[in-house]
């Protein structure tokens, strides 16, 4: 039997990420929003590109929860997106209200499920979805790192003119403008950076990576991010659904973990068929180390504005 991934919202992110999902032959994708409509339009057009992309999967639109029933893994992109001007963080009230709404939702008729949370402000959204749904930590995960660092990637591969493949990268923390991308864990083909880059070049791109999310919203005036977004999370769908293992970059709840408890933050995580399988604690430098507190701190400030810390 095929697996079955809800994907709750059919903006951008939300048709993307079942785009993806249904051209790598993932699993049978329900597309779920409150506008009539929407997810019905989008799905069944999907569906008719699969004799094209040569792929038997079923992708259904609805506005109905119960299409989503045992699903095997729920990606929430519901909410509302950016505006230029406006920060992750101006979204918090509105879309706490939408995520708890949701969450509720999906996990009565999929308790089983994994959360992949990709609404923004991403680690507090998070980690309302983690304390609404009563589900194990381990099943709820938020996706930002993957984002993130393959931005960071994509600069260093222009940079040094090499194949995006060669190019590792890790940025951690939080999704928002204190997220630490980690260059002493970056590398090409195994070398590190910090030997190929000069410092203030690196340190540009470093501050191009943490600006990644608002040098699209600039371009495109009416809305976020999607493509890379979508990507991202279709990796993470990935890593669970083959149970591969896989060790990436997520916000997940961390109960002690470098130093830090309650909080959802981006940390290292190895993906598979349980959801976070781990988490991987890689050694900082005191600098690191500081600039990880210093995000968790502003993601645990957004929580307790929404009573969620
Ligand atoms: C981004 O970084 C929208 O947060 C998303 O593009």
């Amino acid at each position: 039997m095929r697996k079955k991934v809800t994907v709750v919202g059919s903006g951008n992110v939300g048709a993307t990420t079942a785009h993806w999902i249904a051209a790598k032959e993932l699993a049978d994708v329900v597309l779920l929003d409150v506008i009539e409509g929407v997810p019905q339009g989008k799905g069944l057009d999907l569906a008719e590109a699969m004799p094209i992309a040569k792929q038997d999967v079923s992708i259904i639109g609805t506005n109905d929860y119960a299409e989503t029933a045992n699903s095997d893994v729920v990606v929430i992109t519901a909410g509302i997106a950016r505006k230029p001007g406006m920060s992750r963080d101006d979204l918090l009230n509105t879309n706490f209200k939408i995520m708890s709404d949701v969450v509720s939702k999906v996990v009565a008729l999929s308790p089983q499920t994994i959360l992949i949370v990709v609404s923004n402000p991403l680690d507090a959204m998070a980690q309302t979805a983690y304390k609404q749904s009563g589900l194990p930590r381990e099943r709820v995960i938020g996706m930002a790192g993957v984002l993130d660092s393959a931005r960071f990637r994509t600069f260093i591969a222009q940079e040094l003119r090499v194949s995006v493949e060669n190019v590792t990268a890790f940025v951690l923390g939080g999704h928002g403008d204190t997220m630490v991308p980690l260059s002493r864990y970056s590398s090409v083909a195994g070398i590190p950076i910090t030997e190929l880059i000069a410092p203030e070049r690196l340190e540009a791109m470093v501050q191009r990576t943490r600006d990644g999310g608002a040098e699209i919203v600039k371009y495109l005036k009416t809305g976020s991010a999607y493509y890379a977004p979508s990507a991202a999370t279709t990796e993470m769908v990935e890593a669970i659904l083959k149970d591969k293992k896989k060790i990436l970059p997520c916000a997940a709840y961390l109960e002690g973990e470098y130093g830090i408890s309650g909080l959802y933050i981006g940390v290292p995580c190895k993906l598979g068929a349980g959801g976070i399988e781990q988490i991987v604690e890689i050694k900082l430098t005191a600098q690191e180390q500081a600039a990880l507190q210093k995000s968790a701190d502003s993601v645990k400030e957004l929580c307790s504005v929404i009573g969620m810390a």
